[in-house]
């Protein structure tokens, strides 16, 4: 029987460890909910980092407890997690892969790492791998991994899905190791990114720094075709639509009823990251309460910045920044009875996000770039009343399938303080007839139908390869 292996850097579940014994927990984003349905049938299996750096002598405890879930554990060294995830990854391919190339450090050591945990990921895939199974690789941490496979396992048959924008190549080309990374890719039957200019992208760099030939969405190499094309990336929308009715979420909800103290709520949920343009959100909503001084004691912004590879020299100076505007837009406007901006530094599990979905009037989800960004969705799927505005930034992927948003320009501060009016102003009429029209499409378009369309094509085009040879 073949069998379905999905890799990613990340593991579904997060590993902690508590009066010394080991936690597993679930992790509610949205990969790990949609691909829960794949990898949890039959001997099909997850492999990735299990997320913190496990003493060698209690790996064997970890394999023990992850197996029994289909899951199988790679182990990054502190060095490791230093050079290949904060380094290679974060610190070189994040910021030019969303568009903020001054941040880029380009350091030997961390490609000779990146190269080297990217072999020790091919170890982990070759122990399980056997004829007929269906590899899914995930992301940007593993762009090499697809071509290492391919080398060891010529007929096998790789999908490749990157979440985080593909570059226009004069971004990519400023990396000195862009084409091993594009070989690397091209390892892949096909590959998947989120919108058609992320497809459009990776095609024009591959047709440029490689000995390549392309017809419409299909790069030819000497001996193999790889299908390159746009998938968008739904959520489990049954779900986030049900939760708010759930006995647990109502309880919650009653309890911010008494306790958030302002007429209209506006919500922003993110990772601490500089690509989500939290800096440049605080500033559209203090231009707010400055230039509409109504608006004092009657709105409040309720921010969620989870926790994010702050040991990156430039996370922990966002940190630093987000603090300072918060203390400062606070002390300048609050009141005895009333403060602007309501900010926690922390996670939180999908119950009360589900309730803050549901009791905020406005969503403002405003990145410089995401490769999709799946809050804005959950926002949509969560409004059972068919209320509320989502206020989306045209950088992120979702702006493409989600136009009846107010959509913004997150350079333009004028434009988003303006946006923040209209929709607190918003009638309750366009409310609905903007916010129906968002919601049949995160609706049809949700994670299951996701990972069809995907793993559909990818059989199609590996039958279309085969009969070819
Ligand atoms: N999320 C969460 N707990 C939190 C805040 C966010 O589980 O406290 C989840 C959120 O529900 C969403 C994911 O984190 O599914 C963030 O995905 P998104 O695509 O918006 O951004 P990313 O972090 O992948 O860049
Ligand atoms: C984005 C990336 C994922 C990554 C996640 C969290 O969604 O596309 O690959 O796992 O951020 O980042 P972290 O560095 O904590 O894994």
């Amino acid at each position: 029987m073949s069998k379905t292996i999905i890799v990613s850097n990340r593991l579904p579940v997060k590993i902690s460890r508590e009066d010394g014994s080991y936690e597993l927990k679930m992790s509610e984003g949205g990969l790990a909910t949609g691909l829960g349905s794949v990898y949890k049938q039959g001997n099909n299996l997850w492999i990735g980092w299990c997320g913190m750096d496990v003493p060698k002598e209690d790996e064997s405890i970890i394999k023990d407890r992850l197996s029994k879930e289909n899951l199988a554990p790679v182990f990054l060294s502190e060095e490791e997690i230093h050079l290949y995830y904060e380094g290679f990854s974060n610190e070189t391919l994040w910021p030019i892969f969303h568009y903020m190339s001054t941040y880029a450090q380009y350091e030997q050591s961390y490609w000779d790492s990146y190269q080297s945990v990217n072999q020790k990921f091919k170890e982990r895939v070759l122990a399980f791998a056997e004829p007929n199974d269906v590899i899914w690789i995930h992301d940007y941490q593993l762009l090499l991994l697809p071509g290492l496979v391919r080398q060891e396992l010529p007929d096998a048959t790789i999908g490749f899905f990157q979440h985080i924008p593909f570059p226009s190549y004069e971004l990519f080309r400023l990396i000195p190791w862009r084409k091993n990374l594009l070989d690397g890719m091209l390892g892949s039957d096909l590959i998947g990114f989120h919108t058609f200019d992320d497809v459009r992208h990776f095609t024009s760099a591959a047709e440029r720094l490689l000995p390549v030939q392309t017809t419409a969405n299909v790069i030819h190499t000497d001996d193999r075709n790889i299908t390159v094309d746009a998938f968008p990336m739904g959520i489990d929308a049954d779900k986030f639509n049900s939760l708010p009715s759930s006995p647990e979420v109502l309880e919650i909800i009653k309890n911010y009823d008494d306790a958030l103290g302002c007429k209209k709520i506006v919500l922003s949920i993110d990772r601490l990251d500089y690509s989500k343009g939290i800096t440049q959100r605080l500033q559209a909503f203090e231009k707010v309460l400055l230039d509409h001084p109504k608006y004092i004691e009657q709105i409040c912004l309720h921010m969620i910045v989870v926790p994010s590879r702050d040991t990156i020299p430039q996370y922990a100076e966002l940190r630093d920044q987000i603090d300072k505007l918060v203390g400062n837009i606070n002390a300048r406007f609050r009141t005895a009875s009333w403060h602007p901006i309501h900010y926690f530094y922390r996670s939180f599990p999908i119950e009360q996000l589900s309730a803050l979905y549901s009791k905020s009037e406005i969503c403002l989800v405003t990145p410089m770039r995401d490769g999709m960004n799946l809050v804005s969705k959950e926002y949509i799927a969560s409004r059972t009343n068919n209320d509320g505005v989502l206020i989306l930034s045209e950088m992120a992927g979702a702006s493409k399938e989600l136009t009846d948003a107010l959509i913004v320009n997150p350079n333009n501060l004028g434009e988003l303080s303006d946006a923040i009016v209209e929709a607190l102003e918003m009638p309750a009429s366009e409310q609905t007839s903007r916010m129906e029209s968002l919601k049949q499409t995160v609706t049809k378009f949700d994670i299951k139908h996701w990972v069809k369309i995907f793993m559909d094509q990818l059989k199609e085009v590996k039958e279309t390869e085969q009969s070819r040879r």
